[in-house]
C-alpha cells in the first residue's frame, strides 16, 4: 500500500516477467525478452477524504521496444489497509482485494484474494501469481530503506508528497510510535 502512489518504482523493480528467473533456461531466455512497462497517476478521492485511486496503463513489450498488449488498471485504495484491484479487460471480470494488518513493528499480515469469472480464471491465477513475485521484489527493497521524515522531492514524485498528506489522516496522537522498539532497544 504504502508505495501505491510511487509510479516511477514500478519501472524499476516490476518491469521484468514475473516468471523470470523460475523457468527452465529457454522459457527464461523467452520471458527475458518481454517486459512490462507502466504509467500512470494517484489522486485521491475528494467526496470520500479516506478513499484513493491509482490509474495504471500497462504495456507489455518484446524488447523493451514493441507493445504486444496494452491494458489498465484502476487501483482503490480504501483507508490503510485495503485495496480493490479491477484490471480493465475485454472480456469477464476479475477483481483482487488486498487486506494488510499490522501485526507488530516492521510486521504485517498481507492477505491477496482474487475473484474471477470462468472466462478470466487463468488471468486471474496468473495475477495471484504476478502479485506475489511483485511483492516479493517490493520487500527486497523494503529490507534496506529507511523512512526520511521530511523527505525532498523532486517534481515528478509530487504524487507521492500527495499520497503522504493523505495516508497521514490514518495516524493520531494516540499511533503508537516506532520509538517504544528503539526504547527497549537502550538498555
Ligand atoms: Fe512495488
Amino acid at each position: 500500500m504504502e508505495n501505491v502512489a510511487d509510479i516511477s518504482h514500478l519501472n524499476k523493480i516490476h518491469t521484468s516477467m514475473p516468471f523470470v528467473g523460475r523457468l527452465n533456461s529457454i522459457w527464461d531466455k523467452l520471458t527475458k525478452s518481454l517486459g512490462i512497462f507502466y504509467r500512470g497517476s494517484w489522486t485521491d478521492d475528494p467526496k470520500e477524504p479516506h478513499v484513493a485511486f491509482t490509474q495504471l496503463f500497462v504495456d507489455y513489450k518484446f524488447m523493451s521496444k514493441y507493445s504486444l498488449l496494452q491494458t489498465s488498471i484502476i487501483v482503490k485504495s480504501v483507508g490503510p489497509g485495503l485495496a480493490v484491484v479491477k484490471p480493465e479487460i475485454g472480456f469477464g471480470c476479475t477483481v483482487g482485494i488486498l487486506s494488510f494488518t499490522p501485526l507488530g513493528p516492521f510486521q504485517q499480515r498481507h492477505e491477496i484474494l482474487w475473484y474471477s469469472h470462468p472466462a478470466t480464471m487463468l488471468l486471474g491465477r496468473m495475477a495471484i501469481h504476478g502479485a506475489v513475485i511483485n511483492l516479493e521484489r517490493d520487500i527486497f527493497i523494503w529490507n534496506y530503506k529507511s523512512i526520511a521524515a521530511k523527505a525532498i522531492y523532486v517534481k515528478e514524485e509530487r504524487e507521492m508528497k500527495a499520497f503522504r498528506r493523505w495516508y497521514n489522516q490514518f495516524y493520531s496522537e494516540n499511533t503508537p510510535r516506532i520509538k517504544f522498539h528503539v526504547d527497549t532497544l537502550s538498555w
